[in-house]
């Protein structure tokens, strides 16, 4: 991961850069990295703020190639074992106590430190390549009203400025880490990462949108495609997509 490192001044999405680099060939662990980004964007639509200097905005191409069981989803599981790859990271280069929060937030606290959005090419059925774009805020920035109270930085908690390019070579290796495993299909190792660093998951009050109202029930654990296990009454269901929201930990 990040042999090739293009470094950007600004750019609209770092994760369509990175897109565009991957379509005319370029190898897995090219990384795109801007200063900051005019259309950032996070899962299901949302806009990623992303002022200058103020985050890490990063995109690594990934070719999963066949790596991976036909029925597992790489862009599930790679963003389980990046979620994993920024919590280490984090851990490693500050010693917070960075958790994740299903899918793939990486909270300090209840409050949101980074986030990924994974998105793959297909071809065929089969994916060409993943993008794997994070977004890591390393210094408190004039967040809109509604988000300021959900957020924080690394600079926020250590009260001490972040070193932008050791959290980043920090992130490059641990990415590069949980990828190998990811490719040798010790799931198992991810999932029990991933777990280790969940703990606030097993029990906490979840809802979501169905066709027929509000569900809610306890989340209870990950199965090996990455979704979410939820009790509702006297069934266990699963949860792959939507937007879960965390009734028991807002
Ligand atoms: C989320 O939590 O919703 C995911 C946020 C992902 C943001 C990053 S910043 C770098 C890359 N480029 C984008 O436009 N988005 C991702």
């Amino acid at each position: 991961m990040g042999r090739r490192v293009h470094w950007l001044e600004s750019t609209a999405s770092t994760n369509d850069v990175a897109a565009r680099l991957a379509e005319s060939g370029a190898e897995e662990g090219t990384t795109v990295v801007a200063e900051s980004q005019t259309a950032g964007r996070g899962r299901h639509g949302h806009v990623w703020f992303s002022p200058p200097g103020a985050g890490l905005y990063l995109s690594v191409i990934v070719r999963p190639g066949t790596g991976l069981d036909s029925d597992q989803n790489p862009a599930n599981l790679l963003t389980l074992a990046s979620g994993v790859a920024i919590a280490e990271a984090v851990r490693a280069v500050t010693g917070l106590p960075a958790e994740i929060k299903w899918p793939n937030d990486v909270l300090i606290g209840r409050r949101k430190l980074a986030g990924i959005l994974a998105e793959a090419a297909m071809q065929a059925g089969i994916p060409e390549f993943v993008i794997i774009g994070v977004g890591l805020n390393l210094q408190s920035a004039a967040y809109p009203p509604q988000l300021a109270p959900h957020v924080t930085s690394i600079e926020a908690e250590t009260t001490r400025p972040a070193d932008r390019a050791l959290v980043l070579a920090e992130i490059l290796a641990a990415l590069g880490e949980r990828f190998a495993d990811l490719r040798a299909r010790r799931f198992d190792v991810i999932l029990s990462a991933w777990r280790r660093l969940s703990p606030s998951l097993p029990g906490a009050l979840v809802e979501w949108d169905s066709k027929t109202g509000i569900v809610r029930g306890y989340a209870q654990d990950i199965d090996r495609h990455g979704a979410l296990l939820v009790r509702v009454g006297a069934t266990v269901e699963r949860v792959v997509a939507g937007e879960v929201r965390w009734v028991g930990r807002e």
